[in-house]
């Protein structure tokens, strides 16, 4: 398949995703312009023998135009950039939660994806010491990519993957889905539940030591290994839980978790965190 996909802009490159996306995009086939805001951000980028550009210039160029910038501002910088897009070129953002609150700028003849990194997995089998380290993904451990581009057809997608597979390298598959479902991915299911409760299991283990005396050192062997098996248990059935574990299960569920929390995949309730995130009033339907 010929890409038609050559010239990338990154806007935010100085930020946390900029900088890691850049750091792969540069070393790849592709054209690659870098804007960035913050004179410190700016200072970053040239460090890495990254050059800057004026994106009023270099977006009217470019195929493809990552917004790399927080989420609470993606629909003020939108609203400068995508006028200046060229028509058929492709607007990317990182998260979808600008998206599904439709705060970005439309135009009828650009287009909108999002794509949002997975992380490597905790199941992944990892060899090298890089492997190791990468716990974000994008330098050694391959990880999976969820992405959504509602408009674009297979082949269209097939080459924005391309485009992913450099910026989020090294990835295993990108996973198309709506962007309401990338909402359902993160933050209702990673993020609300899941960061929350390692966040939570943090508390726990403060609280552990504090109140029973434990030796810290002595209470993260104990956890440490036990989310290994925990998660191993419950979604790879490496092998049962225990009938007491079970029972200590069930207490704890009813001492914590509140019996009406899947509320959590409510419409409405997505509405309100996404809003709650962006510091909106309310998500614009
Ligand atoms: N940080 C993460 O772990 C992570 C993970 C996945 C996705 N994301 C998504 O990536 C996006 C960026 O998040 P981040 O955490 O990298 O943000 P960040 O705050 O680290 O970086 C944003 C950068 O954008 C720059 N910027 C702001 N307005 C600009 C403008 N008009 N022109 C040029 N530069 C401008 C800022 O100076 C800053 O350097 C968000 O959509 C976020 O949800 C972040």
């Amino acid at each position: 398949m010929s890409n038609q996909l050559k010239t990338i802009t990154v806007i935010g490159a100085g930020g946390k995703m900029g900088m890691r996306i850049s750091a792969n995009l540069q070393r790849s086939d592709y054209q690659v312009f870098y804007c960035e805001n913050s004179p410190q951000a700016q200072a970053q980028i040239g460090a890495q023998g990254r050059e800057i550009s004026d994106a009023a210039s270099v977006v009217p160029l470019s195929d493809v135009v990552i917004l790399a910038v927080p989420d609470i501002v993606l629909g003020k910088v939108s609203e400068t950039v995508v006028p200046q897009m060229k028509r058929g070129a492709v607007l990317l953002t990182l998260d979808p939660a600008a998206a599904y609150a439709n705060l970005i700028a439309q135009r009828d003849d650009i287009e909108y994806a999002v794509a949002h990194p997975c992380h490597p997995s905790v199941f992944l089998q990892r060899y090298t010491k890089e492997e190791h380290e990468d716990a974000f993904g994008g330098v050694a451990a391959i990880q999976h990519i969820a992405a959504a581009w509602e408009n674009g057809s297979d082949a269209q997608r097939a080459e924005l993957a391309q485009v992913i597979n450099v910026m989020y390298g090294p990835v295993d598959q990108v996973h198309w889905v709506t962007v309401t479902q990338l909402a359902y991915l993160e933050p209702t299911l990673v993020e609300t539940v899941a960061c929350m409760v390692g966040a939570f299991m943090k508390e726990a283990l403060d609280e552990t030591v504090k109140h029973s005396g434990v030796p810290e050192e002595a209470a993260k062997a104990m956890l440490y290994g036990h989310i290994q098996i925990a998660l191993a248990v419950a979604f790879r059935a490496t092998n049962p839980f225990s009938d007491a574990c079970m029972i200590a299960m069930e207490y704890g569920r009813e001492k914590i978790v509140k019996p009406d929390w899947k509320q959590i995949f409510d419409q409405k309730e997505l509405d309100i965190v996404i809003a709650r995130m962006l510091k909106i009033d309310a998500i614009r339907r």
